[in-house]
């Protein structure tokens, strides 16, 4: 045998200098591949909305103001008036934007184009705007909730978390409409009230475990509606429609069960339109629906990864008692998910 063999104390060395190396290397796949997510700890105020300055004397004490002081307070330091009174957010769960509004400057290829005619029309007629809203991943629906109402993306190991969710506590616009006196509803999938256990005051939380329903992970959300749009209690209603979601993961985007589970999308859509049109100005309340999507879908009705089919989800803006067109601030058809933020 060539070469001199190994003395005990090189061998140790040697094993030593190996084991430390894949522990280095195990560190940089660990700290590269997921993310460290600090959250900025504490609440933001209404010192939010004045410009930052260097002197940091001017405190505000919102700590012992009611809720309607503290909203009249918000409302007076962001000097915009409040367009809207009430919000209705509806959450198609992995509906991908192509569906509706085609992708790029196509229509889309798909049989999905003609599914949603109601809102196609309200959309050509410019009573509602839509936008790709870009996911980020991991493309499942827990950290995409979170990072709408946070607006931070949340790190990967969230996917970790998705079925045994804790309760969010980052600061987030839901809790800021709890504290200034806001009634929250929810009817849908559960993951809200997993995330927000003690917010809601009317809520039916829908189990995202039965992934073969599709049938009544949507009707135990519609059931509701005819008596929560006549309610006038509320300031913000969520609807989660895991509906869509689920007929992906049975048969993918083009599942004979597609289509007319997005007509009945569109249905729902069509029912909070028609009611509040009817109902003229609703007492002076002026309502705003927002239909979202928390992620898309792959061919084969996957998410969580980070291709485009998963990570184009939908975000429409419909005025329902505006009877004259929206006109957008841009023609960029693209944001981000997460925030106000354009994509440049
Ligand atoms: C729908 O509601 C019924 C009655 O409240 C309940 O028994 C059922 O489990 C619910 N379905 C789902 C999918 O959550
Ligand atoms: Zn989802």
């Amino acid at each position: 045998m060539a070469g001199r063999p190994l003395s005990c104390g090189r061998l140790a060395t040697l094993t030593f200098a190996a084991v430390l190396l894949q522990i280095i290397g195990l560190l940089l796949f660990v700290f590269g591949f997921f993310p460290v997510n600090p959250a900025l700890p504490g609440i933001s105020g209404a010192e939010s909305y004045r410009m930052p300055t260097c002197d940091d004397s001017f405190e505000t004490d919102n700590g012992n103001l009611l809720p309607e002081q503290l909203g009249s307070l918000y409302r007076d330091m962001s000097q915009i008036p409040s367009t809207f009174d009430r919000i209705i957010l509806m959450v198609i769960d992995g509906l991908p934007a192509e569906f509706l509004i085609g992708r790029g400057d196509q229509p889309s290829q798909n049989s999905m184009w003609e599914a949603m005619p109601y809102t196609h029309s309200l959309l050509s007629k410019q009573r509602a705007i839509a936008y790709h809203a870009k996911a980020a991943p991991p493309t499942v629906t827990m950290p995409r909730l979170k990072a709408m109402v946070s607006g931070a993306i949340g790190g990967f190991l969230d996917v970790a978390f998705n079925f045994n969710t804790q309760a969010f506590l980052d600061d987030n616009l839901l809790d800021h409409f709890y504290r200034i006196g806001w009634k929250l509803i929810m009817f849908g999938d559960n993951t809200w009230t997993k995330l927000f256990p003690s917010l809601f005051t009317r809520d039916d939380g829908v189990s995202s475990f039965y992934v073969k329903d599709t049938v009544e992970v949507d009707f135990n959300v519609s059931r509701h509606l005819e008596a929560e749009l006549a309610a006038s209690d509320w300031k913000l209603m969520i609807l989660h429609y895991l509906g869509v979601d689920h007929v992906g993961h049975i048969g993918g985007r083009h599942s004979l069960l597609m289509a007319p589970k997005l007509k009945e999308m569109d249905d729902v859509i069509k029912m909070i339109h028609i009611h509040s049109s009817l109902n003229g100005d609703d007492h002076g309340r002026r309502m705003l629906l927002v239909v979202v999507s928390d992620h898309g879908m792959t061919e084969s009705g996957n998410h969580g990864g980070s291709s485009y089919e998963e990570t184009d989800s939908l975000a429409v803006f419909i005025d329902l008692q505006s009877q004259s067109p929206i006109y957008a601030p841009s023609m960029r058809r693209e944001v981000f998910q997460k925030c106000c933020y354009y994509h440049t």
